[in-house]
């Protein structure tokens, strides 16, 4: 085409396809392209906004390396993350949500009734559940991948005073298709926000924080893979994730605990004579 215009550039873009595109490529980069073109005609966006936001790309690229992915953080910030969870999910199951960046791989077993609060100090939390399918049955045997922030409101991987897998750890259901551990309440967090994506929320006049909640990667064979997390109905920002995780099934109750009536069974057992909470939540998977 000798002449491109504002009003053809769209079906320019796609008619430039060659016929060993493949289909799914075609279909999503020319939906890419209608969007892009659309929204630079809706705010009529000017030299000097383009040129910022390949700025701040080239900066993300600059920022990104294995222990930080502000490409992720944008998509995350920009609601982007969320939205692909969401258009994926699976009905009558538990919801998706965000991984985010802090997921230690291979962390180390953790038994049933183990301990993922070592000595940090803070309030003895009991969370325990079942792993199900979608009719409601026990799944044995799944995997419970279980991350969380020191009280500090930091990860492992972010934070030198901890070890590598502190606040992390990887449990197999039992027969009964049960997992259960003890840990302290986790915190309400920021993420970063000394980059691009910081300056996205800046620009917005948003705030960085995260409601608290505790990250699970739940897998049994025959099923698809949850990557989740499990947020408090009491905190205040649960209303206002700055990266649009909190789903309604998601939202679980610390539900306080008498002194004395920490059960047997636990890591802890007879070492907890405080009050502590406890949580129960049960995740469903979905049959592939
Ligand atoms: C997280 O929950 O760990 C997280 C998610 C998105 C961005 C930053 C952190
Ligand atoms: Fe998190």
């Amino acid at each position: 085409m000798r002449n491109v215009t504002v009003e053809n550039i769209t079906d320019v873009f796609s008619a430039y396809f060659g016929d060993d595109a493949d289909p799914r490529s075609k279909q999503v980069l020319s939906s890419l392209a209608k969007h892009l073109h659309a929204f630079v005609k809706d705010v009529e966006l000017t030299h000097d906004e383009w040129r910022k936001g390949l700025k701040a790309l080239e900066w993300a690229g600059k920022l990104t390396c294995p222990e930080r992915n502000e490409f992720v953080l944008l998509s995350d910030v920009m609601g982007l993350s969320s939205l692909v969870d969401m258009v994926n999910s699976k009905p009558d199951v538990t919801s998706s949500s965000v991984l985010g960046p802090f997921h230690v791989s291979n962390a180390p077993p953790l038994e049933i009734g183990g301990d993922m609060r070592g000595d940090f100090a803070g309030e003895v939390v009991l969370v325990e559940g079942t792993v199900r399918d979608a009719n409601g049955a026990p799944i044995p045997g799944a995997s419970v991948d279980i991350w969380q922030t020191a009280p500090n409101g930091l990860y492992s991987s972010q934070d030198p005073a901890q070890e590598t897998y502190s606040f992390h750890g990887l449990m197999t259901t039992d027969d009964r298709g049960r997992y259960a551990f003890t840990t302290v309440r986790p915190v309400s967090y920021v993420v970063p926000d000394d980059g691009p994506a910081g300056d996205i929320l800046k620009a917005a006049g948003r705030h960085p924080w995260r409601p608290s909640h505790i990250h699970f990667i739940v897998e049994a064979e025959g099923y698809h893979s949850l990557v989740t997390e499990v947020f408090a109905a009491d905190d205040p920002y649960l209303d206002q994730d700055t990266v649009f995780g909190v789903r309604d099934d998601l939202v679980m109750h610390y539900v306080k605990q008498p002194a004395g009536s920490f059960p047997e069974e636990f890591e802890l057992s007879g070492q907890v004579k405080e009050e502590y909470s406890r949580v129960d939540f049960d995740f469903k998977l979905a049959l592939i």
